[in-house]
């Protein structure tokens, strides 16, 4: 049928009639907020390139775990600032590293029973090198071993699990990771913890703000060498058939926005849950434009976390999960 017959204003004419025709929806219990504990009490240090991103100490982060969940956001990811690095990151699986500690002080808060705890598992902001694995170094030349660091992977994923995380997120995209920690953590009788593989990590330039928050940046070289080529979609999709038949429950896309037909081509693939990583230099990037008064704040935010969810995620990972809640809400 064609014009004047059809006319499509017809069903954009008023917000009621908008919202009956509405595609898609955003809640807030589909949004995950990321938290980076450190030591200390009192601390509450905003992250300069991350406007309302901020380090907070363990007493610090149960008070925005609770202000979290009574604005209904669905869980938190949290990531750790270690007192010390060393080569064999002994930050990440110490029985009280600084994620482990926090994992402990929100179970015991109130908070932790709306809200998902998702701890990261990673090496890389426990590493001196700030790599996502161990390092050999002959020279100049370096290597970061694969098969060696499952074992610390599948270490920390234990030990965050016994800590009290309901979902370890492996992110540092060795291969044969997701086999290794599913078999782990079997083993310690954490069969029920699952696993949210991001199984599609792509290297990029979008994670520089958080490797100020996360203090992680490799001192030499770049992660080239195990996170995916931007330029890969059937690669991606690899990625995701192998982390699944390793065992992986849910998939993590990362980033979002500049990746969006990964995900689409993702959803479109798999049957399983997928969630996707408003990384941060997506949010320091439309921080950026706020502070200038170059976007409206609150339509672009919103805007940008519908079109993640329209590619297909279920669930998103974004710096502003609480602002978002509140706008809904
Ligand atoms: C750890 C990790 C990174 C991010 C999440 N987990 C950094 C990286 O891979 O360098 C980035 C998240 C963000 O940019 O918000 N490997």
């Amino acid at each position: 049928m064609e014009y004047p017959i059809t006319r499509l204003r017809r069903l954009r004419r008023s917000e009621p009639m908008r919202s009956l025709v509405r595609e898609t929806h955003l809640e807030p219990g589909a949004l995950i907020l990321p938290l980076f504990l450190c030591e200390g009490e009192g601390v509450r240090r905003e992250v300069s390139s991350m406007p309302g991103v901020f380090n907070l100490s363990v007493d610090e982060a149960v008070k925005e775990a609770e202000s979290a969940a009574a604005l209904g956001v669905g869980g938190l990811l949290l990531f750790g600032l270690p007192a010390e690095k060393d080569e064999q990151a002994t930050g990440a699986w110490a029985e009280d590293g600084i994620v482990q500690r926090g994992l402990r002080a929100l179970k015991a808060s109130g908070a932790a029973k709306k809200l998902l705890l998702i701890a990261d598992v990673c090496l890389c902001e426990y590493t001196s090198h700030g790599h996502c694995g161990i390092v050999k170094k002959q020279g100049e030349e370096y290597e970061i071993e694969n098969d060696s660091s499952l074992a610390l992977l599948s270490k920390t994923a234990v030990s965050l699990a016994r800590a009290g995380a309901d979902i370890v997120a492996p992110s540092d995209m060795m291969d044969g990771r997701v086999a290794a920690i599913r078999d782990h953590l079997d083993d310690e009788g954490l069969e029920q913890t699952p696993i949210l593989s991001y199984a599609s990590k792509f290297a990029s330039a979008f994670y520089g703000p958080f490797r100020e928050a996360a203090d992680s940046a490799p001192q030499f070289g770049d992660r080239r060498s195990y996170q995916m080529d931007g330029a890969n979609l059937r690669e991606a999709m690899r990625e995701i058939d192998l982390d699944l038949a390793e065992g992986a429950d849910m998939i993590l896309m990362k980033p979002a926005m500049p990746y969006l037909d990964v995900i689409r081509a993702a959803r479109e693939r798999f049957d399983v849950p997928i969630g996707a990583y408003q990384v941060s230099g997506e949010y320091a990037m439309l921080q950026a434009a706020f502070a200038k008064g170059w976007l409206d704040r609150q339509r672009a935010m919103m805007e940008s976390l519908l079109s993640i969810r329209r590619a297909g995620a279920g669930f998103i990972v974004t710096y502003f999960a609480k602002e978002a809640a509140k706008a809904l809400g």
